[in-house]
């Protein structure tokens, strides 16, 4: 089962980030490196589309990738927000289909923005989400 991700009151999406990873990565023992985190809060859907979309590409992380080192970045631009979680594993030939990447593809998508899954075998796998800005006071 993917753990649902939850912001705790007062919490801001970076530290909600943060903390998840912390304890995702003690509890299987992959390093996380934390690239960037946003500097100010989203609308809370989009937070909630963000944490979500997480949750779903680090179990994928744990289950297919044989990863040692995950990357994650999440910034908040003048063109919107972007985020990318990509690993060291295995990778993955083809389009991703499941129901996971369907899951994550709709996320993005009921916020207004878009996701892609990139596997390349042998070097890992890259999960890439963008929200457009003008999306973001919606
Ligand atoms: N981080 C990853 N490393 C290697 N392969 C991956 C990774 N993420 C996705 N894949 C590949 O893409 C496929 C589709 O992923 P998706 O999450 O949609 O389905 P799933 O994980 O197989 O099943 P579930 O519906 O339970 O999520 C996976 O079966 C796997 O082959
Ligand atoms: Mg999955």
């Amino acid at each position: 089962m993917t753990k649902q991700l939850r912001m705790r009151a007062g919490h801001s999406l970076a530290q909600a980030l943060e903390e998840h990873l912390a304890e995702w990565s003690e509890s299987t023992g992959v390093t996380v490196e934390i690239w960037a985190l946003p500097g100010r809060d989203v609308p809370a859907r989009i937070a909630r589309a963000v944490l979500a979309t997480l949750g779903e590409s680090l179990f994928n992380v744990e289950r297919h990738s044989r990863a040692t080192v995950v990357s994650v970045a999440v910034t908040l631009g003048p063109a919107g927000l972007r985020m990318t979680v990509s690993d060291d594993g295995v990778g993955f030939s083809g389009p991703a289909t499941g129901r996971g990447v369907t899951a994550m593809r709709a996320h993005f998508a009921d916020v207004g923005g878009t996701l892609s899954v990139n596997g390349v075998p042998g070097e890992g796998t890259t999960v890439t989400g963008a929200v457009p800005r003008s999306r973001q006071g919606r």
